[in-house]
């Protein structure tokens, strides 16, 4: 070949004879190729077709990868919307609580739960906290996750949000998976302190501080009975907006408070959890454009109904699923939660897939068609070692990832 002929050089990767690949397309229905290959150039997808047409044109010898998926699928690797992932300690033994009947606000209110992470996180070393995070977005890529949101929220001081946000930055800097950095001073109210007066630390301090390191994209708020109200979140997200940061609420989690209007009236890329939503929610953030971020995992740990996931899609929402991995809720599954969107959510297999790749990009404001696999998006790719994409929730419990392309490398297998 002559440096003319196309693709000598910058084929990043083939993958080939794949018994079925899946893309989401525009209108968020799915694309099935059967058959079916994918060329990578310069880590984004270039073509996908049929095996033969495609590896003629791409022939595999000038593949840096060459991934045979001879019977199995292949899917955009998954984004994780919403996660806590970066902590210290264990609470392991507040599952067997809430086992015996502890609520996670009992908890909470006796000094565990977020509070006891906390302690855990400000005694940790920088060095502790991010071979913490590395280890579970190992696992996490592992089970096909590509890219992660982040957030801070285990410090409630200024200096320990900043040092959370830097081991995040620098999680992203070592690991293959993209993580996205979000900053939730607004966590929960510090022991021993007043909400208002800790409000006031997070607007006059925390978030300058932030702002002028450079280290999160999103500002999130606990907006929750006991924790923050509607108008202390609604002051956090404001000074974070005019900052430059984007707001994103928990919303009725544990009660109905009002965190899903607040959230349309803020125009937030998403609200999250929305267990207690109303129908007058899911209308005020369908008409808003706010991204529903359900985190079927949680509910599952808790015990809880689950959110109202067909509501958010009869309403016409862009419905995300995340993990919400957190010491509350041990998973870093996105199959997992695929698994229990489908189960206990009455969502089917293909709206659980583009909950976890498209839409869950669209509730990280990621506009370069992360999550679908279209021709001209980042090749972010994982091999499902089943036929077809729908094993991912029927195999619950099991991860049916065997291989997974970041930018259309192989970094995982
Ligand atoms: O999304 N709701 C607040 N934050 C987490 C729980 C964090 C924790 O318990 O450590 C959540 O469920
Ligand atoms: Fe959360």
């Amino acid at each position: 070949m002559t440096d003319s002929e196309p693709n000598e050089n910058d084929l990043t990767a083939l993958v080939h004879d794949a018994k079925q690949v899946v893309t989401v397309e525009d209108d968020g229905s799915l694309g099935i190729y059967e058959d079916a290959a994918i060329a990578v150039v310069d880590g984004d997808v270039a073509r996908i077709g049929a095996t033969g047409p495609v590896t003629r044109e791409f022939p595999p010898e000038n593949a840096t990868h060459v991934v045979d998926a001879s019977g199995k699928a292949v899917i955009p690797g998954f984004v994780d919307p919403h996660t806590h992932a970066l902590f210290a300690g264990d609470r392991s033994d507040e599952f067997e609580a809430k086992l015996q009947g502890k609520t996670y606000g009992e908890i909470l209110s006796d000094g565990g739960g977020i509070l006891r992470t906390v302690r855990a996180v400000r005694k940790a070393s920088d060095e502790e906290l991010l071979s913490n995070l590395l280890s579970h977005l190992d696992t996490m890529l592992a089970h096909g996750t590509t890219t992660v949101e982040v957030k801070s929220g285990y410090g409630l001081d200024t200096e320990t949000e900043l040092r959370m946000l830097d081991v995040i930055a620098r999680a992203d800097d070592h690991h293959a998976v993209d993580v996205v950095p979000t900053f939730m001073g607004a966590h929960a109210i510090p022991e021993g302190r007043d909400a208002d007066d800790y409000v006031d630390e997070v607007v006059e301090k925390q978030i300058p501080a932030v702002v002028e390191q450079g280290v999160a994209e999103f500002c999130d708020v606990f907006c929750e009975e006991g924790v923050f109200t509607v108008p202390q979140s609604r002051r956090v997200l404001k000074t974070g907006e005019e900052q430059g940061l984007t707001p994103k609420v928990h919303a009725e989690e544990l009660a109905h408070i009002g965190g899903s209007q607040l959230a349309a009236n803020l125009g937030a890329t998403s609200a999250d959890h929305l267990l207690y939503a109303t129908d007058d929610d899911i209308a005020a953030l369908t008409d808003a454009g706010v991204v529903p971020v359900l985190l079927p995992g949680t509910a599952f740990g808790l015990g809880a109904e689950f959110a109202d996931a067909r509501a958010f899609l009869d309403a016409g929402a862009p419905v995300a699923i995340a993990t919400d991995f957190n010491p509350n809720c041990h998973s870093q599954s996105m199959g997992f939660a695929s698994s229990l969107a489908c189960v206990e959510m009455g969502m089917t297999p293909a709206e659980a897939l583009v909950a976890g790749t498209k839409h869950a990009a669209m509730a990280l404001d990621i506009g370069d068609g992360t999550g679908t696999l279209q021709p001209g998006t980042p090749a972010d790719i994982a091999v499902i070692d089943a036929p077809s994409y729908v094993h991912v929730p029927y195999n619950f419990g099991v991860n049916t990832v065997e291989t997974v392309l970041k930018n259309g490398e192989v970094v995982h297998h």
